[in-house]
């Protein structure tokens, strides 16, 4: 595939709303991490999206939209709970899933009776939705199961063998400043329940919802990418509390990747990221991707914290270390 990153001047959205509306899609910067945007009202667009991720038919799609009134056009169940949410956390990194539509194609959600809606803060992807002028559904721009981009390099190394003839516009938004995919919630039945933890607390929900249910097992069919083994790098991945530990995880291990909030000294390659919780999500995917690219036969990464901060942080390790 050829792939062509392009800065988010005025011309290149006006093109890449142009791609958007011919049945082709885009490479898209969110504040979390790159979409690969396609119109949810076309069925073409869409079923490229799953082909490009090797993504499985079941797994549904976020819609992205630019405010309320585009969510309650796609969504049929939207309440009161529902505007307490977007005025508190809307644009930014939370999910809402909803009953879709009668009129929203079936496969915007793969197969299912809802559909996710978000509404992202990131200045491009806001231009670019309304320069097109509709919802655009778009999951995180990597091939089914691999880490996700934070830059619209990574994009492009995600797809770069894909064998197709065309062209694949990536819009280069600089790179994702809270860098850990939205908090998802189900709002389908009476309580709100968290389907995938992200930037937005249960304990930040509560305090606009009240109980707020967290349900996110490894193993379970409410939310097909939430199952284990996701957001892997090819290089298996092992887990520490504390930088103490790095040494004995890498232990019978010539070849050891080490990402860490402090030194680790010995090791040849040592991938720096901050012991808070914000600066630590930014740069995690980077770091696993830099990690994954010297050829170690194992990354052992320190994850320092714990506590609702953490909690997003965490699912996301313990799915890349799940074999
Ligand atoms: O931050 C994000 O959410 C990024 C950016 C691009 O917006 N998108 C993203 O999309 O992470 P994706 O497709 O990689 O993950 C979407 C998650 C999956 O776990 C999926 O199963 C769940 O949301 N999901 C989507 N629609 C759903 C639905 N109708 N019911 C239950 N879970 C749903
Ligand atoms: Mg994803």
């Amino acid at each position: 595939m050829n792939i062509r990153i392009e800065p988010p001047d005025e011309r290149i959205i006006a093109e890449a709303a142009e791609h958007l509306g011919s049945s082709r899609v885009v490479g898209m910067p969110t504040e979390t991490v790159y979409g690969l945007a396609g119109s949810t009202f076309d069925t073409d667009a869409l079923e490229l999206i799953y082909r490009m991720k090797g993504r499985p038919s079941d797994n549904p799609l976020i819609a992205h939209v630019l405010d309320v009134e585009g969510a309650r056009s796609i969504a049929s169940n939207w309440d009161d709970r529902c505007d307490r949410i977007a005025a508190a956390f809307w644009p930014g990194p939370m999910t809402m899933v909803l009953e879709r539509s009668c009129d929203v194609p079936p496969v915007a959600s793969g197969g299912r009776t809802s559909i996710a809606v978000r509404s992202p803060r990131h200045p491009v992807s806001r231009t670019l939705l309304s320069t097109f002028g509709g919802p655009l559904s778009a999951p995180s721009a990597n091939r089914s199961g691999s880490v996700s981009p934070t830059t619209a390099r990574h994009v492009h190394d995600e797809f770069e063998s894909f064998g197709d003839e065309s062209d694949l516009l990536v819009i280069d938004g600089g790179s994702c400043d809270i860098g850990i995919e939205s908090t998802v919630i189900d709002l389908t039945g009476g309580c709100v329940r968290i389907l995938r933890p992200g930037s937005v607390t249960r304990e930040m929900l509560q305090d606009v919802v009240g109980t707020v249910e967290d349900s996110t097992p490894m193993e379970q069919g409410d939310s097909p990418g939430t199952r284990s083994r996701h957001y892997a790098t090819s290089t298996p991945i092992r887990i520490v509390g504390t930088a103490s530990e790095i040494r004995t995880a890498a232990s019978g291990h010539e070849q050891v990747a080490v990402i860490t909030t402090s030194d680790a000294a010995g090791f040849e390659h040592v991938f720096r990221l901050p012991d808070d919780p914000t600066g630590y999500a930014e740069g995690m995917y980077a770091a696993m991707r830099r990690a994954d690219g010297t050829g170690s036969e194992l990354i052992v990464m320190e994850c320092p914290g714990d506590g609702p901060s953490w909690r997003a942080i965490r699912d996301r390790l313990i799915r890349a270390s799940t074999d």
